[in-house]
């Protein structure tokens, strides 16, 4: 059993078992020492909600770590968690027992192969969708002292624009935005894009193009986007790629293992392997220092939730 107590069900040990033997104690969690700023933080975000961020979260972390990388991935889904049923695990300790002073959060890190672990989140506990800022920002801290050993730190953010989202996306230092080829979900990620540049100076955005049937559909997305962007408030948007649509990730869903452990030869386990292999070329700029004054400046920040954005202009077709 994984440090933070969380039942595996037998198909998701035999799956997690060809990513790499399960090691009883993590070894990268709960080390102390000072934030050494090699750790690259990723928030996974989108405009519209359901485009597939969790199952990326997941496949992506496990992706990485057959790479050999290590990765922690916290669930910031904090109210409605869903980390931990991609990854079939039943958790009796969350982040809910961190914020209520239950538990320090390197108790609650859950082993899921020898590269990769997850911080999983509470499911139906409506506070967590609403932490106060002193809770949020002492939660950040102590995440980045304990990922600070970690390769990256992948945030799987919740859906749309809540204070907990811009949050977590403030703190990151890159946001991986996922789209899919749907109308509403690109006027929706357009909108997010505008309020993550205007209101909160997030600067580094790589777009990434869930459920396409063709390659060509997803760069047709990110030319739409781009070309608006550009023209009216001169943003040149980073390209992350596509993954298929693929019933295989909707069986594996329904089976609670990730498709790329239970599933390696389907079309989207291998979208989700190029993904990791181009990583280190998206996510190339320097990881930023988080000193005293970037959480005094956080801590101070407006997060609060605004209306969906006014499109200045109309959304891109
Ligand atoms: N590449 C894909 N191929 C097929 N189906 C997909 C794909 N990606 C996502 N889906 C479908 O979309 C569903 C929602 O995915 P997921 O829970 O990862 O989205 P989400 O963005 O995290 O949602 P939320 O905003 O509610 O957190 C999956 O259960 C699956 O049915
Ligand atoms: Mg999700």
């Amino acid at each position: 059993m994984a440090r933070g107590e969380c039942d595996k069900g037998p198909r998701i040990q035999a799956s997690l078992r060809a990513v790499g033997q399960e090691s009883r104690t993590p070894p990268y969690a709960g080390v102390e020492g000072p934030v050494v700023g090699v750790m690259r933080t990723i928030a996974i975000a989108s405009g519209k909600g359901g485009v597939g961020k969790t199952n990326i979260a997941v496949n992506l972390a496990l992706s990485l770590s057959q790479r050999g990388k290590r990765v922690l991935l916290l669930d910031a889904d904090l109210g409605l968690a869903n980390v931990d049923i991609v990854l079939g695990l039943t958790c009796r300790k969350t982040l809910h027992d961190v914020v209520a002073g239950k538990e320090r959060l390197a108790d609650v890190v859950v082993n899921i192969n020898e590269r990769f672990q997850v911080l999983p989140a509470s499911s139906g506990v409506l506070e967590m969708e609403r932490l106060a800022p002193e809770q949020r920002m002492s939660l950040a801290q102590e995440l980045r002292s304990l990922a600070a050993p970690y390769d990256v730190l992948l945030i799987d953010t919740a859906a749309g624009m809540t204070e907990n989202v811009m949050f977590f996306t403030r703190m990151a230092d890159d946001v991986l935005l996922v789209a899919t080829p749907e109308p509403t979900a690109i006027t929706d990620t357009y909108a997010m894009i505008k309020v993550l540049r205007t209101r909160h100076d997030v600067q580094s955005i790589a777009l990434l193009v869930n459920q396409v049937v063709t390659a060509a559909q997803g760069a047709e997305v990110h030319q739409t986007l781009n070309r608006v962007l550009q023209q009216f408030f001169g943003i040149q948007l980073t390209y992350a790629g596509y993954l298929f649509r693929d019933g295989a990730l909707q069986h594996a869903v329904r089976e609670r293992r990730p498709v790329v452990t239970s599933r390696p030869q389907a079309l989207v386990s291998s979208s989700f392997r190029t993904l990791a292999a181009h990583f280190d070329q998206l996510f190339r700029s320097p990881p930023r220092t988080l000193d005293a004054d970037f959480w005094s400046a956080l801590s101070r920040e407006n997060l609060t939730p605004i209306d969906r954005a006014p499109l200045s202009q109309p959304p891109p077709s």
